[in-house]
């Protein structure tokens, strides 16, 4: 697959186009940001990890019966996908409390909470990603009141497949971010799953696993993602 032009470049993945108009390329870096890219750095061969740990994720949830953009592995840091269009909103799952809903509500970390929980964010870098509702994706038309019907339909049948996929490897995944895009008429998993995208806490320990020891500057970074990436592909 031919890699041409760079059409979008976020914090941590690129994009290009291919010779085939329906099919990109996902680029992922080793750049790690936090809080609205106002802490920068690097954690090393991370694009390398996410890439694998992401295409594991992607093949299980397709096995699942979750429609998503992925198509196939490439290379080390290279994924080929499905070229849509994303609907500008992170969606958010939460098993337990963590990060900001912990800052929302002055909640203690590891709350388990009765039943997972959905927030979406707008996808808008100069306003931080604010916390919105489906009456403001409806008011601003971010998106149909089907599509976000099926997002959240489709972001809590991801979430109970991944909880079981996670436990099996004795991690309890506490909380991630989904982003989706519109295909063919059709709502699909887009981006990435990883560590960088979800909280994972080793079962028992309660060790961190994911991209909260760069947030926090916890150190072992990048231990914790080969830890993941060891249990996922074994
Ligand atoms: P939060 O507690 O900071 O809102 O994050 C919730 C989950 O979403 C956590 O697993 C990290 C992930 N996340 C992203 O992947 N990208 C983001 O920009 C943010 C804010 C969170
Ligand atoms: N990646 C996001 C940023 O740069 C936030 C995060 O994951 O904490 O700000």
């Amino acid at each position: 697959m031919e890699k041409r032009q760079k059409i979008y470049e976020g914090k941590a993945k690129i994009l290009y186009t291919t010779d085939d108009p329906g099919l990109l390329i996902q680029y992922f870096k080793d750049d790690a940001t936090a809080f609205n890219a106002q802490k920068k750095g690097t954690i090393a061969e991370k694009g390398i990890m996410n890439n694998r740990i992401a295409t594991k994720i992607f093949e299980y949830l397709g096995r699942e019966g979750v429609k998503t953009h992925f198509v196939k592995l490439l290379s080390d840091r290279e994924m080929l996908v499905k070229r849509v269009e994303i609907v500008p909103v992170e969606v958010i799952v939460r098993n337990r409390a963590a990060g900001s809903l912990c800052r929302m509500l002055a909640l203690p970390e590891g709350l388990e909470l009765d039943g997972p929980t959905l927030e979406f964010c707008y996808k808008k870098d100069e306003l931080g990603d604010p916390l919105i509702n489906e009456y403001h994706i409806r008011a601003l038309k971010i998106a149909t009141d089907e599509e976000v019907g099926k997002i959240t339909k489709m972001a809590f049948g991801i979430n109970e497949a991944l909880k079981k996929f996670f436990l099996k490897l004795n991690i309890e995944l506490i909380d991630f971010k989904l982003e989706f895009g519109r295909h063919q008429g059709h709502i699909i998993l887009a981006d990435e799953i990883s560590p960088d995208t979800c909280r994972l806490w080793e079962v028992g320990t309660g060790k961190k696993l994911d991209k909260d020891r760069f947030r926090r500057d916890m150190g072992n970074i990048e231990e914790a993602y080969q830890e993941v990436l060891r249990r996922v592909t074994r």
